[in-house]
């Protein structure tokens, strides 16, 4: 596990844009996992940016998201699809029939979850999978559990999820009960991963996640057992990891 620390939001941004743009320069059509939430929107910005300067182009890119909430279409602007063409998809040159995310409004969300794990593989995997980490150590929408679920799967998300996610929602009652996200194994399939995380309200999961046992309670620990994991954190996250 390589861990890289900046001194700030816009730093880790930056390094973590490198390292998608190092995988996209490697292999122009290479398959790309990607993550919503507030932690990846500066990393956007910088390809996005990058992309515009003509630096990197998405062209032949392919790409699959983590997770989406069921019930919500994508033109819904709390779904997790308006969410990446607003931050990247609209912004860069990728093929936006190459992307995809799970479809939350499948009338067989199971029958989807197999079709998306199906679509993965054919497209050769996923060559890096980018991640964010929630406050309880959840990454794509595996919460803490007794045991690692494996594929792409529908959840019920926690009381605690919901309540995060809120602050996006006119009201709590608005936030979707269920969502759709790739499971432990999906995501521990791919070749690399990057972690990003900022922020003084994240130090104690990263270490936890980072330095702690590998236990399902904290889904981000099974990381550890990952051969290739780069973590990009600013230094308020960092301030709890002993890496001694
Ligand atoms: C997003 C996702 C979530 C977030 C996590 C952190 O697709 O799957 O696991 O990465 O909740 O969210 P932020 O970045 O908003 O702190």
């Amino acid at each position: 596990m390589e861990f890289i620390i900046t001194d700030d939001y816009d730093g880790m941004s930056r390094r973590a844009a490198d390292v998608v743009e190092s995988v996209v320069e490697d292999d122009g059509a290479c398959v790309l996992g990607l993550a919503t939430g507030s932690t990846p929107i500066g990393m956007y910005a910088c390809l996005a940016a990058d992309q515009a300067a003509g630096k990197i182009s998405f062209a032949d890119v392919t790409s699959f998201n983590l997770d989406e909430y069921v019930g919500l279409a994508g033109t819904h602007d709390q779904s997790y699809r308006y969410f990446m063409d607003q931050n990247l998809f609209d912004k860069v040159d990728i093929d936006k029939t190459r992307t995809n995310l799970p479809d939350g409004c499948a009338e067989d969300l199971e029958a989807m979850c197999a079709d998306y794990e199906a679509r993965i593989r054919d497209a050769g995997g996923i060559d890096l999978q980018v991640l964010g980490l929630g406050h309880n150590g959840h990454i794509g929408f595996n919460e803490p559990r007794a045991d690692f679920p494996v594929p792409t799967h529908p959840v019920d998300l926690t009381e605690s999820t919901i309540e995060a996610n809120s602050r996006l929602f006119d009201a709590i009652d608005d936030v979707p009960r269920q969502a759709v996200t790739m499971g432990i194994g999906t995501i521990m399939k791919a070749r690399k991963i990057l972690v990003v995380a900022n922020g003084e309200g994240k130090a104690s999961i990263v270490a936890k996640a980072f330095t702690g046992p590998v236990v399902p309670e904290v889904p981000a620990s099974v990381l550890q057992l990952h051969p290739d994991v780069t973590v990009v954190l600013d230094r308020e996250a960092a301030s709890a990891l002993d890496l001694a």
